[in-house]
């Protein structure tokens, strides 16, 4: 069976490659961050054929894609080889039909293709990585019907990593395929420097772990980087751990809330067949993801420690509240001449501009998200803050100095933020 496959995969690609013709530059650039579903975070080196099968039906399942949920993409297919001609080899016993068959599966369903390759002459899972065929490796992902392209870093003793992804930004133009290309160097080179004009989104950090401290971390490396950000170059804080152990319900909707506030390509790496229904309903959530996906594309901004404001294409406004410490908290948030939306909960406060008020506990490692449409944005951001409650336990120091400090940044934010 595999054998038949094998062979008639080998002619259709021969016939491709003799019919290939180079039309000129073709680089996917994403006009909002790039969002779908990527296999490592749960499957790691394990995955193969029928698992991407039954990620692909879960996707299209839970209407994924009609989300915007569009990229399948499987990480470390882990090569085997390659034949005479330089080309790589699927894993026969792990994708028995090969990735020209697997691509048109998911085409079918609707969905787009994702491929991992690396750099250096081997991946971080110490597979075939395309160093030194680089241009093959791309015009063989065109060939295979691929949309996406995640190239890793590891083994690679290029000097200048900006060098390195511009031969796979211009492999990937010398095929006639549209293909979005990642970059995966963990931000070394400061990939939000040249990134833009390279690929459609640079990692800014190193792997992202299934625990708080990672996220924050993460979280902290991507302050100031917003001004680099915009359609078609993403930062990039890496594959969403929402729904993995053990991270907490709260931390899993804190972590979704903020890479989407912070215009990361939403990338879903959990289980789906095995999701509790209060995370399908967040990574289903559609007030949060119109967040991510914004036309206007601006990336959220820190005025104030673990406060953060965005500009949406309507003119709204969006302020986030982080409690990354262990007390809890008790915020209070008025406002004049506005209408407002919580994202998290899906619930209006007041249908027309009116003056409102939100109070709220806001415990542990809990994000507040609120948007706001205004006919003024001074009254409420000079009237955000939040109030300590002894029975709750004591002030959170980022969000008393955001209470502080936020009225002088108020009459800025509009130059902060741009
Ligand atoms: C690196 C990348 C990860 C993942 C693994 C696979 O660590 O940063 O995202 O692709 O390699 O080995």
């Amino acid at each position: 069976m595999y054998q038949t496959n094998y062979i008639l995969e080998m002619h259709i690609l021969i016939i491709l490659f003799c019919l290939i013709v180079k039309t000129g530059a073709v680089l996917e650039k994403t006009a909002t961050p790039p969002m779908g579903y990527s296999t490592w975070n749960t499957y790691g080196m394990m995955v193969n054929e029928s698992i991407v099968l039954q990620i692909a039906q879960a996707m299209v399942r839970l209407d994924l894609p009609k989300l915007g949920y569009q990229y399948l993409i499987v990480d470390e297919p882990c090569f085997i080889g390659r034949n005479s001609n330089g080309v790589l080899l699927a894993d026969p016993v792990r994708f028995p039909n090969g990735m020209f068959m697997l691509a048109s599966y998911l085409h079918s369903l609707g969905l787009k293709f994702g491929l991992y390759t690396d750099a250096g002459p081997t991946t971080c899972g110490g597979c075939i990585g395309s160093y030194g065929y680089e241009y093959l490796d791309m015009l063989t992902f065109a060939i295979w019907g691929v949309d996406y392209v995640k190239v890793d870093y590891c083994s690679s003793t290029d000097t200048y990593t900006a060098s390195t992804y511009l031969k796979f930004r211009d492999a990937i133009m010398s095929t006639n395929r549209s293909m979005v290309l990642s970059i995966i160097s963990w931000g070394l080179d400061s990939p939000w420097l040249w990134g833009r004009n390279v690929g459609n989104s640079w990692r800014i950090a190193f792997d992202i772990r299934p625990e708080w401290q990672s996220i924050l971390s993460i979280l902290d490396q991507s302050v100031g980087l917003e001004k680099y950000s915009g359609p078609g170059g993403w930062n990039d804080l890496d594959m969403l751990e929402v729904g993995n152990t053990p991270l907490t319900f709260g931390e899993s909707q804190s972590h979704f809330v903020l890479w989407s506030i912070l215009n990361s390509p939403l990338l879903l790496g959990n289980d789906l067949d095995q999701m509790s229904s209060e995370i399908t309903s967040l990574i289903k959530n559609r007030e949060i993801i119109a967040l991510n996906q914004d036309i206007l594309g601006i990336q959220a901004k820190m005025i104030v420690s673990d406060v953060w404001a965005k500009f949406l294409s309507d003119g709204s406004l969006v302020i986030a509240f982080l409690n990354r410490g262990s007390e809890w908290l008790n915020v209070t948030i008025y406002w004049n001449q506005c209408y407002v939306l919580d994202p998290i909960r899906q619930q209006r406060y007041g249908q027309q501009y009116s003056a409102g008020i939100y109070s709220k506990i806001l415990a542990s490692h809990n994000i507040i998200v609120l948007r706001f449409w205004c006919q003024d944005f001074h009254f409420i951001l000079d009237n955000i803050y939040p109030v300590s409650n002894n029975s709750l336990g004591p002030f959170n120091p980022p969000l008393i100095s955001a209470a502080t400090y936020i009225s002088p940044i108020i009459v800025f934010l509009p130059f902060l933020l741009f």
